[in-house]
């Protein structure tokens, strides 16, 4: 199912034609610009660093001139280190703990991209979960080759003016873990290790003909994956929960309007922190998705929010747990 939240609702469109295969190979297709995706994207808390690299990498992976560009500019002559980020995969790995923002930040920043590279529109792709395949010999790698065989054919098709491509694709690989799982595993069926060799040779295939192609795998398991898959990430970046501060900022967000107090505001950020019995906080998701929208069927339809209220409602609350044991730096 196509994801609807906080607003932001996804534009609906055909999915592209999935050549002579009955099922889809994509989900839904979103178009950037999108005003609303923006909003959501400049709304992620606590992944400044990121989005700037994040952004940045993918104009000059869309734009293959502008770093010659930036070269000539600044050292008067293209530096052979540019030619380094030309031989580079077009992927970016989103790795982390669950509900840190890894789907919402792909699925959101060819909104920034789109804005930052004047207003070029960038279409996002999303790998159906129909496309995984039900493990039939064949049928996994095959619904993967069709996958990037579409991406490639609707890429080269876009027009590059001076370097700068008309439009670029970002082509979305969520739960990526079920696909791109370390072929090492000796349990490992021998048509899933088939599925990992066609997603190698589709990124390598997009990455040697330049195409304006961005591809984005999330996942939570980040130790199983292909070692052959890591390796060719552009980038690789770690999501966590959020810290104290990024908690504050979070809560000033969502309960502005309720008249809490400065020391009220640390108190509840930091209720949800680790605690003796925990040694993890609240997500984001945690926060944005279920306590929050707690607090109003709380209060609803006779009373304000109020602030004991809210302490008593998060002592009582359940965070989720860790996917794996990485430390949350709470
Ligand atoms: N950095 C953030 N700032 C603000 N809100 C966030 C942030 N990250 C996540 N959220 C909130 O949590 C919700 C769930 O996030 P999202 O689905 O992107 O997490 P995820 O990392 O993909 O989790 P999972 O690993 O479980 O798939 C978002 O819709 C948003 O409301
Ligand atoms: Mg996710």
């Amino acid at each position: 199912m196509p994801r609807m939240e906080q607003g932001y609702r996804v534009l609906y469109s055909m999915p592209p034609n999935t050549m002579d295969d009955e099922e889809n190979v994509f989900e839904a297709v979103d178009s950037f610009p999108n005003a609303e995706a923006l909003i959501v994207y400049q709304g992620l808390v606590g992944l400044d660093e990121e989005k700037s690299q994040l952004v940045k990498e993918s104009s000059v992976l869309l734009n293959r001139s502008l770093l010659d560009d930036w070269s000539k500019q600044n050292h008067k002559r293209v530096i052979p280190l540019v030619d380094f980020f030309k031989k580079r995969a077009p992927l970016f790995i989103f790795a982390g703990d669950v509900g840190t923002g890894k789907t919402t930040l792909a699925e959101t920043f060819g909104a920034a991209i789109s804005d930052r590279e004047k207003n070029m529109s960038i279409n996002l792709y999303r790998l159906s979960l129909n496309a995984r395949g039900s493990g039939l010999v064949g049928q996994m790698s095959k619904l993967i080759s069709n996958a990037f065989e579409e991406i490639r054919k609707t890429a080269s098709e876009i027009k590059i003016n001076a370097g700068r491509p008309s439009s670029g694709i970002i082509f979305f690989i969520d739960e990526a873990d079920a696909l791109a799982q370390s072929r090492e595993f000796q349990q490992m069926h021998h048509e899933d290790k088939a599925g990992v060799n066609s997603l190698i040779r589709g990124i390598d295939t997009l990455s040697k003909q330049g195409l304006p192609v961005i591809i984005v795998m999330c996942t939570n398991r980040f130790d199983s994956l292909d070692p052959a898959v890591v390796r060719r990430a552009a980038a690789i970046f770690q999501f966590k929960r959020p810290s104290k501060e990024q908690r504050k900022e979070v809560i000033k967000q969502n309960l502005d309007g309720i008249g809490l107090k400065a020391a009220q505001i640390e108190k509840i950020a930091d209720l949800m922190g680790s605690t003796k019995d925990r040694t993890y906080g609240w997500t984001y998701s945690d926060m944005r998705l279920r306590f929050f929208p707690s607090l109003v069927i709380d209060a609803f339809p006779d009373t304000a929010i109020t602030f004991d209220r809210i302490v008593e409602l998060a002592q009582a609350f359940e965070p989720a747990k860790p996917f794996t044991n990485e430390k949350s730096n709470a």
